[in-house]
């Protein structure tokens, strides 16, 4: 089957949270099924642009009509192998970059957060149809991701109904996140998407025409990043006012578990630890506790439980929970250890307990890649309390790195990590179900508790280093979604 992956970020060559993780790695693990051809097109940021580190060649430019405008539209492409398994050859993906300097080079390293996002977005939804008519590639599916692509659906049927190259796509949209909607005020229909009033209703939601909503009334497949989270949707606690459509839309949602790329976060392999370690060896994770103790100024005491957060600081990160408890939290024999930046009152708030906790709470409040991997794997637990979470992807790099999750029951977190029983070690981590500060401070406590308690922990996290989080069951499962839309019989 032929599959384009429409992205606003796919990593290596941008990434600014899950989605790019998931765009790295999902396409070659689709391609990797036969029979597959996997394309995916992103826009080209200035950042891809000025970097020397990618093999980019020009393939064609044309002018588009975005509304009333007449718009450069400039297609790059790369073509890269996947890693294939021994002796096997690496299948080819090729990923397009559309160009248009005024959308997508301006100066910032952020793909987002400019004024005219939607008209940047719209543009580049409107140019993945578009480009289309200019290459050697016809998709059966097209699969959008999160509101910048969700007005393709809208597009296609809108706009290219009388297309022979675009009537028989079929298009897939994958929510990684509800609350961020795209959202433009009524005019947008028209004089920015081109398309006319008979579409109003269907791109609209209480009053504003509505990315998000659109893509779930018009593609032909909605799919979200865990099962849980698919049902979850359906209520108003976590479907940011969307929830009535979203139940209409039952019908076509579907709900597939994230993978991780298993190539690049493997404790065996990664360059940026202080020491490799596998299930087979175990010692290398000793090591790279007390290197990260060393390096984040913290007592080195190999008694002491290493609990960390790598996570954007923001409310459903459910952050308000360690504020709420945090004097409780530090008065355990623990040691906090946070990386990430976002909304002030969280990075003071951790700035302030670093200050008043000095030995025992390590606040790091910025970026940083191979701190993030030093941080999976010099720990004991890894805390997401999140308040919701569609699917979580650090709760799974954790169990990699033999760091054990302690996470409250919410959407992704709750498909992965089953509560362990603390005496047969079944399971995959602490848990705790209500968003409430003190259930969370339990959940802590008990693997405080388990950490002291003989060999358990040990045989514990050679368990988790085996949980299967690739993304081969994942692609299958999407593969499957597609072959559905095209009428083949799975
Ligand atoms: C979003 C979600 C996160 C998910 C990721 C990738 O960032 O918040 O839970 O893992 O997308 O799908």
């Amino acid at each position: 089957m032929k599959i384009l992956f429409a992205t606003s970020e796919a990593a290596p060559f941008i990434k600014s949270g899950g989605l790019g993780d998931v765009a790295g790695a999902l396409p070659p693990a689709l391609a990797e099924i036969p029979g597959n051809e996997v394309c995916v097109v992103l826009p080209y940021y200035g950042t891809i642009k000025n970097s020397t580190q990618f093999d980019i060649e020009y393939v064609t430019s044309f002018y588009m009509p975005l509304g009333w405008r007449s718009t450069y539209v400039g297609v790059f492409k790369s073509v890269v192998k996947t890693k294939a398994k021994g002796r096997a050859k690496g299948k080819e993906i090729v990923y397009y970059f559309i160009d248009n300097e005024h959308y997508f080079c301006r100066g910032g390293k952020s793909p987002y957060g400019y004024e005219d996002d939607g008209e940047r977005f719209a543009f580049f939804s409107k140019a993945v149809l578009e480009f289309l008519h200019h290459i050697d590639y016809t998709p059966e599916i097209i699969h959008c991701n999160d509101w910048q692509t969700g007005f393709v659906p809208l597009l296609l049927k809108a706009l290219y109904g009388e297309s022979e190259r675009h009537r028989h796509i079929r298009t897939v949209y994958t929510i990684h996140n509800i609350e961020y909607q795209g959202k433009a005020d009524g005019d947008f229909l028209g004089s920015v998407l081109g398309v006319d009033d008979s579409w109003r209703n269907g791109a609209t939601f209480d009053g504003m025409i509505n990315a998000m909503k659109s893509a779930i009334v018009l593609s032909d497949k909605i799919t979200t990043v865990s099962r849980t989270y698919a049902h979850e949707i359906k209520y108003a606690y976590f479907a940011h006012d969307l929830d009535s459509i979203l139940r209409e839309n039952e019908y076509k949602t579907f709900g597939v578990v994230n993978g991780i790329d298993t190539k690049l976060f493997d404790p065996a392999t990664d360059s940026t630890i202080p020491e490799n370690y596998s299930t087979s060896d175990m010692s290398g994770k000793a090591k790279c506790k007390e290197e990260l103790q060393k390096m984040l100024g913290l007592p080195v005491r190999p008694d002491v439980p290493v609990v960390s957060m790598v996570s954007r600081l923001v409310d459903h990160k459910g952050l308000e929970l360690v504020e709420a408890v945090a004097h409780q939290l530090m008065e355990l024999d623990i040691q906090l250890v946070v990386l990430g930046t976002g909304d002030k009152k969280y990075e003071d708030l951790f700035k302030f307990m670093d200050y008043a906790y000095a030995d025992k709470m390590s606040a790091n409040i910025t970026f940083n890649a191979a701190l993030a991997n030093q941080i999976y794997a010099g720990s004991d637990f890894f805390l997401m309390p999140s308040k919701s979470e569609p699917c979580g992807l650090s709760q799974l790099i954790s169990m990699r790195y033999g760091t054990v999750p302690i996470v409250r029951e919410t959407g992704g977190l709750v498909d992965t990590v089953p509560p362990v029983n603390t005496e047969t070690l079944e399971g995959n981590g602490f848990t705790f179900k209500t968003y409430n500060a003190h259930d969370m401070l339990g959940a802590v406590v008990r693997a405080v508790e388990f950490y002291h308690d003989g060999d358990k922990l040990e045989r514990f996290r050679t368990k988790i280093m085996d949980y299967d989080s690739s993304w081969k069951k994942p692609a299958e499962l999407y593969n499957g979604v597609y072959k559905e839309l095209c009428g083949i019989i799975v």
